[in-house]
C-alpha cells in the first residue's frame, strides 16, 4: 500500500493545495493530510479550525461533482516533528508543493533536514498546476482582512469561515 504524508500550515487550505490532495490521491493509495506547525508562523485559525476546514472543503467540492479524485483523505493534526509522525504511521514519503522558483531554497533545506532526522524518509516534490500557481494562505487571508472577495482562492466554507473570523478580530 502505497502512502503519502502531505504536511503545512493550511491557515487556510487553499484551491492550490486541494489541487494537490487530488492528485495526490490519484497516485497513493493513502493520503494522510498533516496539519502541523511551522515556529516561524503566528497561525490565523487554530490547529483544529484548520482541520476542521479542511474536512469540509473536502465533502464541499466532493459534494459539488467539480472533482472526483478527494476521496479517503485522511487530515490529522501533529505538535511534533513531522518525521515522528511519519515513522509512527509507517510512511516514507513526504509530498511538498512547489510552485515557483523562490519556493525551492525553503523546500530543499527541509528535505535535508528531514533525511538527516530519519534517513528513511524522501520528499515527493509536486508541482502546483499553473491555475493555483500564485495563491498563498497569507494572500488569501491579505484579502479577507481588507474585506476582499476569497471564492476565487479558496472552497465557500473557508470564504465563510474567513468572514467570521475577521468579523471578530
Ligand atoms: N497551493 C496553495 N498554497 C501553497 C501551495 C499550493 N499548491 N503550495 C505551497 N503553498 C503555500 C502555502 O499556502 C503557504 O503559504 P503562506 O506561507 O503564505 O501561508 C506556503 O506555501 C508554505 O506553507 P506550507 O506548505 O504550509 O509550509 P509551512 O512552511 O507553513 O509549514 C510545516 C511547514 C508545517 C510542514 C513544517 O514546518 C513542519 O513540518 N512542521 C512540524 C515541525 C517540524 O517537523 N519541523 C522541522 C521541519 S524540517
Amino acid at each position: 500500500m502505497k502512502a503519502i504524508l502531505y504536511p503545512g500550515s493550511f491557515d487556510p487550505i487553499t484551491l492550490g493545495h486541494l489541487d494537490v490532495i487530488g492528485r495526490l490521491a490519484h497516485l497513493f493509495d493513502r493520503v494522510v493530510v498533516l496539519v502541523a506547525d511551522s515556529p516561524r508562523k503566528n497561525y490565523f485559525f487554530s490547529q483544529t479550525e484548520r482541520r476542521e476546514l479542511i474536512l469540509k472543503s473536502v465533502g464541499e467540492i466532493a459534494r459539488s461533482g467539480s472533482r472526483s479524485d478527494l476521496k479517503h483523505i485522511d487530515v490529522q493534526c501533529s505538535n511534533e516533528l513531522t518525521v515522528e509522525f511519519a515513522k509512527r504511521e509507517g510512511i516514507h514519503l513526504i509530498a511538498r508543493s512547489v510552485r515557483t522558483v523562490s519556493d525551492w531554497e525553503y523546500e530543499y533545506a527541509m528535505a535535508d533536514a528531514n533525511r538527516r532526522l530519519w534517513p528513511e524518509i524522501e520528499t515527493f516534490f509536486i508541482m502546483a498546476s499553473a491555475e493555483h500557481g500564485f495563491i498563498s494562505s497569507s494572500l488569501v487571508r491579505e484579502v479577507a482582512l481588507f474585506g476582499g472577495e476569497t471564492r476565487a482562492f479558496v472552497p465557500q466554507c473557508v470564504t465563510d469561515a474567513l468572514k467570521e473570523k475577521v468579523r471578530n478580530i
